[in-house]
C-alpha cells in the first residue's frame, strides 16, 4: 500500500529511527488495527504522508530528522469540547470537591461571563486552549458554541470558534437559556428557528444535551432535525448523567457520534454497536465530576466503535490534556494501550467522519507526534509526564 520511492520528490523530509510507529492501518506491520511498525521511518511531502515502512527501506530525501528511537504516532484528534467561553468554575470544582454533586446548571454561570466577554477576549480564549491542546499532541481539535444562547452570542461564538477550526459544532440547545427558563418550547423554536440561521453558516456539526434538566427526547430530536435539514450533521451529548434516551435518538439519525455514553442499558451498547455512530467517550469528566467511569470494555466487545476525547470546559472537564484522558481510559475504564491510543486518533476521526486524519498513511495528512518515550504504551505507564516532543501539523513542525 506504500508508494513506490520513485515517486517520492528528494525535497521531501524522511523522519527516521523511528523505535515504533502507530500507522493505524492494519494492513501495515504487525497486523493490528494499530498498524504498528518496528524500526520505522515516515516520509512527508509537502502536507501529506508519502511514505511508511521499515527505515531501511525508506527514500532517500533532501531533509533527514533523525528521531532518535522515539516512538511517533498520528496527532490526536479531539472530537468534543466546549472552548468558547470566558472566566471558570474554579468555586463549583471546590465545592464538588468537598462533596456537592455536579448538575447542569452549573452552566448559568459560564454563560452569564460569556455574554460579558469581549469577542477578543472569546477569541484569546480559544486560541490559548488550542494552544495548549497542540502542545500535547492535538492536531484537530472540534469545539462548540453553547454558552452564549441568544441569537448574538451563538452566532458570535461559532463565528470566532470558525477562525480557529475547521470542526465546529452549534450547541445552542446546551441547556434552556436563562432567559427563557419558565418556556422552554418558546426556546426550542428559538434555537430551530432565528438561532439556526444565524449560526449554521458557521458550523458543520448540530448537538444537543439530551439529559434531565436539559432537552428531552423530543426536544432533542426537533434540533437535531432542525439542523440537519440546514446540512449541519447531528452529534448528542447522550447518557452523561442518567439513562436517557440521547444514544437510542442518536442511532436513530444516524449522527456520527454519542458522546459521554455513561449510563447505557445493554439495549443503548446493542444500538451502537449495530450502527455507525461512534461511542465517544470523555473520562475528563468523570474524573471531575467524580462520577462512575463509562464501560469502554463493554462497548468494545459488544462491537462498538470508540473515541476518547477531553470534552475540554470549564465547569464539568477542564482538561485539554489526551494523554491525560488516555491514562484514565486505561486505568479505570478497562481499555488496553493499544485501544485507548486507536480510539484517541482513528475514533475520534470516526468521531467526525474524517478519513484524512487520525491515521499515517500514504495520502493523510502528516499530523504527527514525536514521543519522548519508545512506544505509545507509556502514555499511560507514565502518567502525567509530558512525554510530546515534537508536533508536525499538515506537514509543518509546530511544536
Ligand atoms: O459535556 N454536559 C454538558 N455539557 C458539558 C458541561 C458543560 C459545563 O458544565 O459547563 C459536558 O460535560
Ligand atoms: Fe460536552
Amino acid at each position: 500500500p506504500a508508494t513506490t520511492n520513485s515517486a517520492v520528490a528528494a525535497t521531501a523530509t524522511v523522519i527516521t529511527n523511528i523505535a515504533s510507529l502507530v500507522t493505524n492501518d492494519p494492513s501495515l506491520g504487525d497486523g493490528t488495527p494499530l498498524g504498528l511498525i518496528q524500526d520505522a521511518a515516515v516520509v512527508i511531502d509537502g502536507d501529506r504522508i508519502a511514505w511508511v515502512g521499515e527505515k531501511s527501506k525508506a527514500p532517500a530525501t533532501d531533509n533527514r530528522l533523525d528521531a532518535g528511537g522515539r516512538a511517533v504516532i498520528p496527532g490526536f484528534v479531539d472530537s468534543h469540547s466546549h472552548l468558547v467561553f470566558a472566566g471558570d468554575r474554579t468555586a463549583e470544582f471546590n465545592a464538588r470537591m468537598s462533596g456537592q454533586p455536579y448538575a447542569a446548571g452549573g452552566i448559568r454561570t459560564t454563560v452569564a461571563a460569556t455574554r460579558a466577554a469581549t469577542d477578543a477576549q472569546l477569541d484569546a480564549n480559544v486560541a490559548r486552549y488550542l494552544a495548549e491542546a497542540l502542545r500535547q499532541g492535538t492536531t484537530v481539535m472540534e469545539t462548540k458554541s453553547g454558552y452564549g444562547l441568544t441569537v448574538e452570542d451563538e452566532a458570535r461564538a461559532l463565528r470566532i470558534a470558525a477562525r480557529h477550526t475547521d470542526e465546529v459544532t452549534f450547541l445552542g440547545a446546551h441547556i434552556v437559556s436563562p432567559d427563557h427558563a419558565d418556556d422552554p418550547a418558546t426556546y426550542v423554536a428559538l434555537v430551530t428557528g432565528d438561532m439556526l440561521d444565524a449560526c449554521a453558516p458557521y458550523a458543520r456539526w448540530v448537538d444537543v444535551f439530551c439529559e434531565k434538566g436539559a432537552f428531552d427526547g423530543d426536544q432533542a430530536r426537533a434540533i437535531l432535525t432542525a439542523g440537519r435539514s440546514r446540512g449541519l450533521l447531528p452529534r448528542v451529548h447522550a447518557n452523561q448523567l442518567t439513562h436517557g434516551p440521547g444514544v437510542q435518538l442518536a442511532v436513530e439519525l444516524d449522527a456520527a457520534s454519542a458522546d459521554h455514553c455513561t449510563h447505557l442499558t445493554d439495549a443503548d451498547v446493542d444500538a451502537l454497536a449495530n450502527s455507525a455512530t461512534v461511542a465517544t467517550l470523555l473520562p475528563g469528566a468523570e474524573f471531575s465530576t467524580r462520577a462512575e467511569w463509562p464501560d469502554a470494555r463493554r462497548l468494545i466487545d459488544a462491537g462498538a466503535t470508540v473515541a476518547l476525547s477531553t470534552d475540554c470546559n470549564p465547569g464539568s472537564s477542564f482538561t485539554s490534556s489526551v494523554p491525560f484522558c488516555i491514562a484514565l481510559a486505561v486505568r479505570d475504564m478497562g481499555m488496553t494501550p493499544d485501544e485507548a491510543l486507536w480510539s484517541a486518533t482513528a475514533g475520534g476521526a470516526a468521531a467526525l467522519r474524517r478519513t484524512d486524519v487520525g491515521r499515517l498513511t500514504p495520502g493523510a495528512r502528516a499530523d504527527l507526534v514525536l514521543l519522548d518515550a519508545p512506544s505509545h504504551v507509556h502514555l499511560a505507564y507514565r502518567p502525567g509526564v509530558p512525554l510530546v516532543s515534537q508536533v508536525w501539523r499538515s506537514g509543518r513542525r509546530t511544536v
